[in-house]
């Protein structure tokens, strides 16, 4: 693809959902290029998929809220992002954030919204004899898991389904979900 769109995935975490976002993106018929992530924990696993694929990262801390915005949003102007991806993100992203950045934010959460926003989603499903979840992707608004969905994945729960195994299974759609949302998007 000739012009792809500047991306910024900003991490906590792991970042499976970041190294199958940069795989994706390598393909050059993919919408996407990911340019710069962004992670508010110095040692989020996460970064290791950056320096792997040779992809500009930074570390803010995100302690004051305010002032790890403001340096996301000088270091994304710098490079020129039109799209920003929360993967593992575990931090709520203020209105005037959202505002400043003109462009789309896209978020993954593991549950088929807007059933269980919010943290410990497999523990509350399974807590509550759920027979399906599954993971969905949606716009970022000022409201915490709300934004318009964009694509979501049912997933069949196990009778033994452990909170682990459910997470597992979940990733792994959702791995597949970002990018298809993504697709779908640019298409
Ligand atoms: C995923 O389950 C995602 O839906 C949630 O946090 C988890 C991040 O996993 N928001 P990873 O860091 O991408 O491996």
């Amino acid at each position: 693809m000739e012009h792809k769109v500047r991306t910024c995935v900003f991490i906590s975490g792991n970042g499976s959902n970041l190294e199958s976002l940069i795989k994706s993106s390598n393909n050059y018929r993919f919408p996407t290029e990911i340019s710069l992530v962004i992670s508010n924990k110095k040692n989020a696993r996460g970064i290791k998929f950056a320096i792997k694929y040779g992809i500009a990262f930074k570390y803010f801390s995100s302690k004051k809220m305010n002032v790890f915005e403001k340096k996301c949003l000088i270091e994304i102007k710098k490079k020129k992002i039109k799209l920003i991806c929360l993967a593992g993100f575990m931090k709520i992203l203020s209105n005037n954030f959202i505002k400043s950045f003109k462009y789309k934010i896209l978020n993954i959460h593991p549950s088929l919204l807007p059933k269980y926003k919010g943290l410990n989603t497999h523990q509350r499903v399974l807590k509550n004899k759920e027979k399906y979840s599954g993971c969905t992707v949606h716009l970022v608004s000022d409201k915490l898991d709300s934004g318009k969905i964009i694509l979501q994945k049912k997933v069949m729960i196990s009778k033994n389904e452990t909170e682990l195994s459910l997470k597992k299974k979940i990733l792994k759609f959702e791995h597949k979900l970002y990018s298809k949302s993504i697709k779908s998007i640019y298409k």
